[in-house]
């Protein structure tokens, strides 16, 4: 294991993991506020709803932030995913100029295939959250071979521009992006990054099959409202508030 000691955050290196989430979560009461855990090989990634997360040892990023809020009471819990979803867009765009779009609620996209994902985990204590864990992977370098075998449609950055990078370079670059707009997004919440989420949405207007709990149902996406939930249409024509679920397509 390897501390980098940056001015504004620790990076934890692992050599290895089997999930930086994990990791955290194991470890929590020894790591500080803003630190992120790191890996390139990654050995039992995990996603949401407990599905795996396919890696390989081709220098991509495994990461967990560690977030410590002081005061929890106002703290935008639910629009974390929200938060780090648009951070990717924002970096993706201005670091390799490629288009990244978000899938609900937090799937990052380019041309209709996935490139990040995002999981967020709580640490709770006395029934109160003490820590939030947002895990993101982010496929790098992973080869065309290796995302064939990925059961959704997947690419990563060297895919898109032909080139292959250092992903720890990557990583920090990326974190530093997250804690420009951090303090602001801290103190007000979803409503400052409400427009840039809505620009990048590409579900809007549409029809779309939700999985809540199990269940598939069908609504038309219609807005964002200004919480960050999803207002949607039931096949009733009446609105719905939507707080996360899977969206199949
Ligand atoms: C998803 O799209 O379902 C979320 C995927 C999250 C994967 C990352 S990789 C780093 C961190 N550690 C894990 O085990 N999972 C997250």
């Amino acid at each position: 294991m390897v501390n980098l000691n940056m001015s504004k955050y620790t990076i934890i290196t692992l050599d290895e993991a089997p999930s930086t989430n994990s990791w955290a979560l194991e470890n929590i009461s020894c790591i500080d506020d803003g630190t992120v855990v790191y890996t390139a090989n990654q050995t039992a990634g995990r996603g949401r709803y407990n599905r795996k997360w396919v890696c390989d040892e081709s220098d991509n990023i495994y990461m967990s932030l560690v977030l410590k809020p002081k005061k929890s009471d106002n703290y935008p819990y639910t629009n974390l995913t929200q938060y780090l979803s648009v951070i990717v867009c924002e970096f993706l765009n201005s670091e390799f100029s490629i288009n990244a779009r978000i899938k609900w609620p937090n799937d990052i996209l380019v041309n209709g295939a996935k490139i990040s994902g995002i999981l967020a985990e709580a640490y709770t204590h006395n029934n109160k959250i003490e820590a939030v864990i947002l895990g993101l992977g982010l496929n790098v370098n992973m080869k065309q071979e290796t995302l064939n075998k990925i059961d959704q449609k997947a690419t990563s950055i060297s895919v898109v521009t032909g080139k292959t990078y250092n992903s720890e370079i990557i990583l920090k670059k990326l974190i530093d992006t997250f804690y420009i707009k951090y303090e602001e997004f801290v103190s007000h919440g979803f409503s400052c990054i409400k427009d840039f989420y809505i620009s990048k949405c590409d579900f809007l207007g549409k029809n779309i099959l939700i999985s809540e709990n199990g269940e598939r149902k069908q609504y038309f996406a219609k807005a964002i409202d200004d919480d960050g939930l999803l207002i949607a249409l039931n096949e009733n024509n009446d609105e719905c508030k939507i707080i996360t679920g899977d969206l199949l397509c």
